[in-house]
């Protein structure tokens, strides 16, 4: 790039009014890009919190209605649904059961708030008695007897209603399993959104406190990704395309702002961002402290995701972040 240098050339010209900074900004923040995880499990009028993360809750189906109503109200057009069963097993039952909790709170949503997006999270790690995301047998988690399950879930969750299934299982193979129960099922028109780059990640420790979903044994690293790999993660998205994905996720997010970028140039495709549990966490703990300004740091968080290439954001403080905006 030939640039004029000093004096002729003063980037700061272009920093010297607020209108002016908005006008030239490459990137922005909004309320349509975003997207509130919310935690089902049965009950009435529940609202458990959760020690590791404040303002996240554990809700029965009338208060996930009622939260649900109150970010659509403020915009955010979409919420991704996780469920907590009353019982697990060896084989995940809750997770497809016809009036499992995700099912039902889905009908619930589609019904109460129409135009919200509900999109369900894919995986059986929550519906496991063990923790893990697929079938475990002998200390290994296999992966070809899994599919079966998972497409079961999706079919059974894109029945209900779910606008979007997001698969998170990380089995190989997952996409094109769903892909082919949901057409099979006439369910042609609902669109996967695949957690295709999620690596095993440690910032995910307080969802598995909220989701109760931690792994009775061992952990995730035979499945989900290492942190040390970029051109693997290109590999899995380009598979999940293949199997027909329609939209890709990395996660977690600010910590692979590089993947997210290599991602969305390399494919185009719509793109999401999770900014997970633990990400989330401490940027509330430090907050608490006064360490940090919540608002302001958040919102400067997902506007990197943003420049990296993200278009979706996933993000606890959705609703926050919708009042902030709206604020200004
Ligand atoms: C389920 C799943 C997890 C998250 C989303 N889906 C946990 C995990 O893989 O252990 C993590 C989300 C977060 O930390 O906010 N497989």
């Amino acid at each position: 790039m030939n640039l004029p240098g000093f004096p002729v050339g003063r980037p700061r010209r272009l920093r010297t009014s607020p209108a002016l900074r908005r006008l030239v900004a490459e990137t922005s923040l909004n309320v349509s890009q975003l997207v509130l995880p919310l935690f089902a499990r049965s009950g009435r009028k529940l609202r458990r919190p959760v020690n590791a993360m404040p303002g996240v809750f554990q809700l029965s189906p009338d208060e996930i209605v009622r939260e649900a109503t109150a970010a659509h109200a403020l915009g955010v057009p979409a919420v991704l649904l996780f469920g907590i069963p009353d019982k697990k097993d060896a084989k995940a039952s809750g997770a497809y059961a016809k009036n499992g909790i995700v099912q039902q709170v889905t009908r619930l949503l589609k019904k109460e708030v129409p135009s919200l997006l509900v999109i369900t999270d894919v995986c059986l790690c929550e519906y496991m008695e063990h923790g893990h995301c697929g079938i475990v047998h002998g200390g290994k988690i296999l992966n070809d007897p899994s599919l079966k399950l998972l497409a079961r879930t999706a079919a059974s969750q894109a029945e209900a209603g779910a606008d979007i299934v997001a698969p998170s299982d990380m089995m190989d193979g997952r996409v094109r399993a769903i892909r082919a129960e949901l057409d099979n099922e006439g369910l042609i028109d609902t669109p996967i959104m695949s957690y295709a780059a999620k690596f095993a990640s440690a910032f995910y420790g307080p969802f598995r406190e909220v989701a109760e979903s931690a792994p009775a044994f061992g952990d995730r690293r035979s499945y989900q990704m290492d942190a040390a790999n970029s051109n693997e993660a290109i590999r899995e998205v380009a598979l999940d395309i293949q199997e027909g994905a329609d939209m890709v996720m990395v996660k977690p997010a600010l910590a692979y702002l590089d993947i997210i970028h290599r991602v969305k140039t390399e494919f185009g495709l719509p793109t999401a961002a999770y900014a997970v549990s633990g990400e989330h966490a401490m940027i509330k703990a430090a907050a608490a402290n006064g360490w940090i300004d919540e608002r302001n740091v958040t919102l400067e968080s997902l506007l990197a995701m943003r420049r990296a290439g993200a278009d979706i954001l996933i993000t606890y403080a959705a609703m926050d972040v919708a009042r902030w905006l709206k604020q200004g």
